[in-house]
């Protein structure tokens, strides 16, 4: 046959490409999971949080005044205190971020009418009265029921305070420290586990070098005890978010010392620490840098991990992610150093898609803390007065939490893309865990703005029997929870699944966080 070149067969040839080019694209998304692949464990600790004495985040967040009207023990707010036992917070970091590194824990101890008054240097020079101090953060800790994590000062602290510290709280024979803590209300020591060994240092911390702190870790590393029946797990301040170097000098040098290594990273919009972004006023070209920037914190573990595995093959050494989160500006009028930030979808589909990463880094990933539970940075609450409100982020750490020290199953995922202005990304992130009841927790988060997804999902292995969904999603990116419309954005069913033989087919709507609960 001969096909003849001219005007007509050329516009008839563009025709027929434009009608059948969407077929071509929407490629089908497949999701293969193999339940029986072995498995390692995902931390509980992986969902952690993070308090600093910071703008709000304490005071007002967690600690109020004599006078408050919102339920209380003693001056801790059971509000937020019960929202935050409902994801089962397994551990909480404090007190800093950079406060921790000019706190002086005899500050914060014995009656807080003789407590000195401070100052936060770092965070707005504001008067620190320390009513909230060692003894009602570990009081907070058991009313949440969560693991205390502190950390404790290296930049303008000494090692004997540090040490003294741990004493104070961890040693259940009698000295003298021990005695002062049962003055001070509580006879049996505390046990506290987990030990940071400073923070930022090479930053807020002291502007070390690596090689200098990791001196300086061993030193510090050495004398903090572990008093019996209170083994400690000691945590070096690791990188600055792509720092390698510095990780490469930690495990070099300290790596048997430590029980973890940090590792800080947080997603700004536009990339500048001068402009970062506003939490709500954003356009769809920004939302999608945005994402792109926290879809990093994945090659970032990779390549943190690739270093950690040279020198501990045995991934003895966990990395512990503990400060994560989106970076905003500040919300208009509110005082620049207390980095109070609205919270919107896209911050709940960030933190869908890096909790999801988390769980696939679970061989190495044992810990990580959001920044910053109440008020500040990416919270999951707001509060004003008496009122509080649980942001979309909250929501996805509600219903991620069934990940909890479940299994993290091997997936294999055909992800669509997710395409703008020339750039691509994939569309869809998703985690899969196997719990101790063998039901099977998918969590899916499409993060293309306007496009529905369809993923076929085959669970090798696992005859199952039961769906459940649910998801989180709005109408817009941006849209947020006020005070004056707190269930704005709530989770709600998810019924886009059907059967299709042996594998389920789901629909998963643009900017949205899905899972499904399933079961035989
Ligand atoms: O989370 C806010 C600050 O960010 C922390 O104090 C510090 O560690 C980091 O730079």
């Amino acid at each position: 046959m001969r096909i003849t070149i001219n005007l007509k067969n050329t516009c008839l040839l563009i025709f027929f490409l434009i009608l059948i080019q969407p077929a071509f694209s929407q490629s089908k998304a497949t999701l293969t999971i193999d339940v029986n692949a072995e498995k390692t464990l995902i931390s509980r600790h992986v969902y952690g949080h993070f308090s600093e004495h910071l703008g709000r985040c304490i005071y007002d967040g967690f600690w109020v005044n004599e006078g408050s009207n919102t339920p209380r023990e003693g001056r801790l707010r059971l509000d937020v205190i019960d929202a935050l036992k409902q994801i089962n917070i397994p551990n909480l970091r404090w007190p800093g971020g950079c406060f921790a590194d000019e706190y002086h824990w005899r500050d914060g101890i014995g009656p807080q009418s003789r407590r000195p008054r401070t100052i936060n240097t770092h965070w707005g020079m504001v008067e620190e009265d320390n009513s909230f101090g060692t003894h009602e953060f570990l009081k907070l800790c058991d009313l949440l029921a969560c693991e205390p994590y502190i950390a404790a000062n290296v930049g303008s602290g000494t090692l004997q305070e540090m040490a003294n510290w741990i004493e104070y709280l961890n040693f259940g024979g009698a000295s003298s420290l021990s005695k002062l803590r049962d003055e001070n209300g509580h006879p049996e020591p505390y046990q506290v586990k987990y030990w940071g060994i400073g923070n930022e240092s090479w930053g807020c911390g002291g502007n070390m070098t690596a090689e200098y702190y990791a001196d300086q870790y061993k030193r510090y590393a050495t004398y903090a005890r572990s008093y019996p029946e209170a083994p400690i797990k000691k945590i070096a301040g690791g990188a600055n978010s792509d720092d390698y170097k510095w990780t490469e000098v930690l495990m070099e040098n300290a790596a048997r010392h430590m029980w973890g290594l940090s590792l800080h990273y947080y997603t700004l919009p536009t990339g500048k620490w001068d402009n970062k972004g506003s939490s709500v006023d954003f356009n769809e070209k920004e939302y999608f840098q945005t994402i792109k920037r926290s879809l990093f914190m994945d090659e970032l573990i990779t390549r943190h991990s690739a270093i950690m595995d040279k020198y501990d093959p045995e991934k003895r050494v966990a990395l512990v992610v503990d400060e994560w989160g989106i970076w905003t500006d500040v919300e208009e009028g509110t005082n620049p150093s207390f980095l109070y930030q609205q919270n919107s979808l896209r911050d709940a589909l960030i933190a869908g898609a890096t909790l999801n990463i988390f769980n696939a880094h679970s061989d190495r990933v044992r810990m990580a803390n959001l920044a910053q539970t109440v008020n500040v940075l990416q919270a999951l609450v707001l509060t004003k007065g008496d009122q509080m409100l649980l942001t979309p982020t909250y929501h996805v750490f509600d219903m991620y939490k069934v990940h909890q020290d479940a299994k993290n199953l091997a997936i294999k995922l055909e992800s669509p893309m997710y395409d703008f202005n020339g750039e691509s990304i994939h569309a869809l992130s998703v985690s899969a865990s196997l719990d101790s009841t063998n039901s099977v927790h998918i969590t899916m988060v499409n993060l293309d703005a306007s496009n529905y997804h369809d993923l076929e999902i085959d669970l090798k292995g696992y005859e199952w029997r039961n769906v459940k969904g649910s998801q989180l999603t709005a109408g817009k990116v941006n849209d947020i929870n006020t005070f004056a419309d707190p269930e704005n954005i709530k989770q709600e069913s998810f019924k886009e699944y059907k059967a299709l033989n042996d594998q389920l087919e789901v629909s998963l709507p643009p900017k949205s966080v899905v899972l499904l609960q399933i079961s035989k």
